[in-house]
């Protein structure tokens, strides 16, 4: 029998568990600062409600109704070979974001080891600095991590997904939430922690600009996993019973929250310690040991928030894993262990080019979100228009047996807006980001 998620609960949380990960506590704040607050907020949310979570629908709409991973859910449907090429372009971004992703996730670990042992209890700003930056210089370091994230997350793959995930996201995915709302409240009320909150809630309108949209556009699809076909492999685990727009919306939601909450909880810290909101991919490294150092029991806090941050990340990496993997077996017609196997020694190879190479780590990081992403998503969305059409849409969205309201809603956005927003938002983004 086809494996599908237990309980309407069960998908939620395990799509919310590929949603929620780095792209929420690690990469939007400091794509936030990096663009300059409150503006970049306000893009994020447009591009979230307009364009996310109706291709987000779309995927699990493709994915339920083919019941069929990426690598040919999109071909199986029609008939016709070439649509697999969705399958191809997803399996390629899937593995150039494992590149960089799984390094990240090295670091949480680390971070986790590093509070566990006490070495950055005590340290003033520049020293923490000082920590993240020869961490992420040494490649010997970010690799060995790499491959223990690289390790358990195939462990966990090769047994199949459902049944893993679905215990694991429902677990320690709401210890997580609560961590961080403590986090957040601590980080609030520190001294010109307020300051923080300004920053980033208050939009400067003279910020509103191609590049912003374009990495809002961006963020929006590396946080909520859609435009490469993650979504579309879960949603064949989605059981007939679930509503699936209603899913989508859950997860988004979900998803949306954790990263405005990771906001709130760096942002005062960056304020209070005179940090650079420009900071970079290091952003949450060298804020949060901040406020650790001002709490009580400090030292326990931080290593519990590295650990879930990490197991956060990790479900995030078995649903990337999981495409390149089911790509792997029904190209090569291998099973699901092997398959596993080569395909986690294959992601270690830009890996460790990455490791080495903070040039190529940025430009893997940009390039699958704010190009190859949009692209796929245009691409998935004409699909479902004019290739499905709006009676078998329909169908899929009222299979638990319930008329759907919107339906509508949903259909004329994917048909008019999404194609037409993304292909704005991205022509002037990539202009304005090769000139
Ligand atoms: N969305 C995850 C996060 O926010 C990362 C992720 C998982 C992802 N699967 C993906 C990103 C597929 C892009 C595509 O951390």
């Amino acid at each position: 029998m086809k494996e599908t998620f237990n309980s309407k609960i069960g998908a939620i949380a395990a799509a919310a568990g590929s949603a929620v990960g780095l792209g929420n506590v690690w990469r939007f704040p400091y794509i936030l600062g990096e663009d300059g607050g409150g503006a970049f907020l306000l893009l994020y949310i447009i591009c979230m409600l307009f364009i996310g979570v109706p291709v987000m629908i779309s995927e699990f709409v493709v994915g339920r109704m083919s019941g069929k991973p990426v690598a040919t859910a999109y071909s199986s449907l029609v008939g016709d070979k070439r649509w697999q090429l969705i399958g191809v372009g997803g399996t390629l971004v899937a593995f150039l974001i494992l590149a960089f992703y799984t390094i990240v996730s090295g670091w949480t670990l680390y971070y986790c080891y590093l509070s566990l042992t006490g070495q950055l209890s005590g340290l003033d700003e520049p020293q923490i600095k000082e920590v993240f930056t020869q961490t992420a210089a040494d490649p010997v370091t970010c690799i060995i991590w790499m491959i223990i994230v690289t390790t358990i997350t195939a462990a966990i793959v090769a047994r199949g997904v459902t049944a893993g995930i679905e215990r694991v996201s429902k677990i320690l995915m709401p210890i997580l939430i609560i961590l961080i709302v403590l986090i957040a409240i601590r980080a609030m009320t520190l001294d010109g922690g307020m300051e923080g909150i300004v920053f980033m809630l208050t939009p400067d309108f003279e910020k509103i600009n191609s590049k912003a949209f374009f990495d809002a556009l961006g963020q929006a699809f590396f946080s909520a996993s859609i435009g490469m076909g993650c979504m579309t492999t879960y949603g064949s685990y989605i059981s007939k019973q679930s509503n699936i727009a209603g899913t989508a919306i859950w997860v988004s939601m979900i998803d949306f929250f954790i990263a405005f909450m990771s906001a709130l909880m760096i942002f005062p810290c960056v304020f209070a310690f005179g940090i650079s909101p420009s900071e970079g991919p290091g952003l949450v490294f060298v804020s949060l040991p901040n406020v650790f150092n001002q709490m009580p029991m400090g030292q326990l806090f931080q290593t519990m928030f590295f650990f879930l941050l990490f197991i956060a990340a990790l479900t995030s990496v078995i649903s990337l894993l999981e495409v390149v993997v089911t790509f792997v077996m029904e190209r090569f017609g291998l099973k699901r262990r092997a398959a596993t196997v080569a395909s986690a020694i294959a992601i270690t190879i830009p890996g460790i080019i990455c490791a080495f190479s903070s040039a190529t780590f940025d430009f893997f990081d940009k390039i699958t979100a704010s190009v190859m992403m949009p692209l796929g998503a245009i691409f998935i969305v004409i699909y479902v228009v004019h290739l499905l059409g709006r009676d078998r849409v329909r169908g899929e969205f009222e299979a638990h047996g319930k008329k759907s309201k919107i339906f509508n809603v949903y259909f004329f956005l994917v048909k008019y807006i999404v194609p037409v927003a993304i292909a704005l938002i991205f022509i002037n983004g990539v202009i304005d980001w090769i000139m």
